[in-house]
């Protein structure tokens, strides 16, 4: 099977071996010094898994090679963007061309224009879009909007959901506050998160109680509409119907935080897939190819109060960068060819099979799903509709799976609160290979 890299693909066996990570050891090491737990962002660093970090030296399509030389076939993506493949060649040529004009114009650019309309033209809910540089300040600036728009300060937020690192976010949050189980983080003044009220995913009841206590205050509700960031929880039926039904009810609007599920779950995002289409949506991820982009849009009405069409101010240096937009315009150019999202379905899917199975053959409870090229599995019985019942999963079960599979040449997320994202340079060899090694591996946990 072609594996998007242009080239024939050669199966490269996976056996168990002592994994040699000496000069990973050695490059961590003087990182810790330099750099607070030697990363850049904390569920880099293993903490929840144990063992130390893998140092990756270089990627290329559904693979990651350390600095010590080993080669794992990779499900973490660059955490989402690499939806294609790492390094695809048209994104890299596409990238080395428009380099040659340079990297930064702080200026409006035609590039700006041809990926806005194709988010415009793929995603239900958005009119209009606005480009900054990461999923944290999309997040951030949507729920200015949402503020903005509404002249109300409160917003409802779902336990275990991630909308990245803003203050107002920081609460009963999901990815790295969770693998790391940090409460909340100090810094974030009280004051600050007292307008952001939580509720237990797929439980209606409750935004509904939230609604009724809080009269005329909530600008509107922002979610994940397929969470990844508490492992892999997907909506129950009518959950969001009912928050669009509720949200019109009460004046308030409805957000989407598809950072993540944008151009995994399906083309158009979660709104495409589950048919309900909110008035905000948020974008980062793959629609950046894999540079830093992230981008809110919606209405027109909403959009317009954007300064500088309107008063609501939100600005960036580096946003709608060439480099950036080229990468995500190539991207989204690759995934809009015909049945693209049917491949990365069935590769998913072989996976997530494979791998309940390979649990049940040695005995590990498992739960597990997938939607398109995004998948998860809890170690307990599901099943799992919430974040409560996430933190159920055996987390030290998970560390000494995720050794053994690193063993035998497979990156998984290091934590057991991430889903995992596959690509369309995954091959059935590829997927044949995990899931020899997840065989092995549930064998080893006995
Ligand atoms: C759903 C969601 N929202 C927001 C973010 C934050 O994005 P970034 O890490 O680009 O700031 C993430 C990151 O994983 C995410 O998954």
């Amino acid at each position: 099977m072609a594996n998007g890299l242009g080239k024939p693909f050669v199966p490269v066996p996976v056996t168990a071996n002592e994994l040699n990570t000496s000069k990973s050891q050695a490059v961590f090491k003087s990182a810790q010094e330099l750099m607070p737990g030697g990363v850049s962002s904390p569920v880099r660093a293993f903490r929840s898994v144990g063992g130390q970090p893998i140092v990756f030296d270089r990627v290329k399509g559904p693979y990651a090679w350390d600095v010590d030389g080993n080669r794992f076939i990779d499900y973490v993506g660059s955490w989402g963007p690499a939806i294609c493949g790492h390094a695809h060649p048209e994104v890299i040529t596409a990238l080395h061309e428009t380099l040659e004009k340079g990297t930064s114009f702080g200026a409006p650019c035609e590039l700006e224009n041809q990926l806005a309309e194709m988010v415009i033209e793929a995603v239900p809910s958005v009119e209009m879009v606005r480009f900054v540089n990461s999923g944290t300040e999309a997040c951030m600036a949507v729920l200015r909007l949402m503020r903005a728009f509404t002249g109300r300060d409160k917003v409802i937020k779902f336990e275990g959901c991630y909308h990245g690192h803003a203050d107002m976010f920081l609460v009963k949050a999901g990815s790295g506050v969770a693998t790391l189980g940090l409460p909340d983080s100090p810094g974030v003044p009280r004051s600050t998160t007292a307008n952001t009220l939580t509720a237990p995913y797929n439980d209606l009841e409750a935004v509904k109680e939230l609604f009724a206590e809080n009269p005329d205050a909530i600008s509107g509700v922002i979610l994940e509409p397929v969470v990844g960031n508490a492992g892999f929880i997907t909506p129950e039926p009518g959950f969001l119907e009912g928050l669009r039904e509720l949200t019109k009810e009460n004046g308030a609007l409805l957000v989407f935080d598809e950072v993540m599920t944008g151009f995994r779950i399906a083309y158009g995002g979660a709104q495409a897939r589950f048919g309900v289409t909110p008035d905000l949506t948020t974008l980062g991820k793959v629609i950046g190819g894999g540079l830093p982009v992230g981008a809110y849009g919606g209405k027109a009405e909403i959009m317009s109060m954007v300064a500088p069409a309107g008063p609501m101010y939100q600005a960036g240096t580096l946003s709608g960068n060439p480099l950036a937009m080229t990468a995500g315009i190539k991207t989204l150019e690759l995934l809009r060819q015909e049945g693209t999202y049917d491949r990365l379905s069935a590769t998913t899917q072989r996976l997530m099979e494979g791998i309940l199975q390979a649990a049940k053959e040695a005995g590990v409870p498992i739960t597990g799903s997938s939607i398109s090229a995004m998948f998860g599995f809890y170690l307990c019985e599901g099943p799992v509709r919430n974040f409560e019942e996430a933190k159920s999963t055996d987390v030290e079960a998970f560390g000494k799976l995720h050794r053994a599979m690193l063993e035998r040449g497979v990156y998984l997320a290091p934590s057991a609160f991430e889903a995992g994202f596959t690509s369309l340079a995954h091959s059935e060899a590829d997927i044949d290979a995990t899931l020899q090694a997840f065989r092995e591996s549930f064998a080893s946990l006995k």
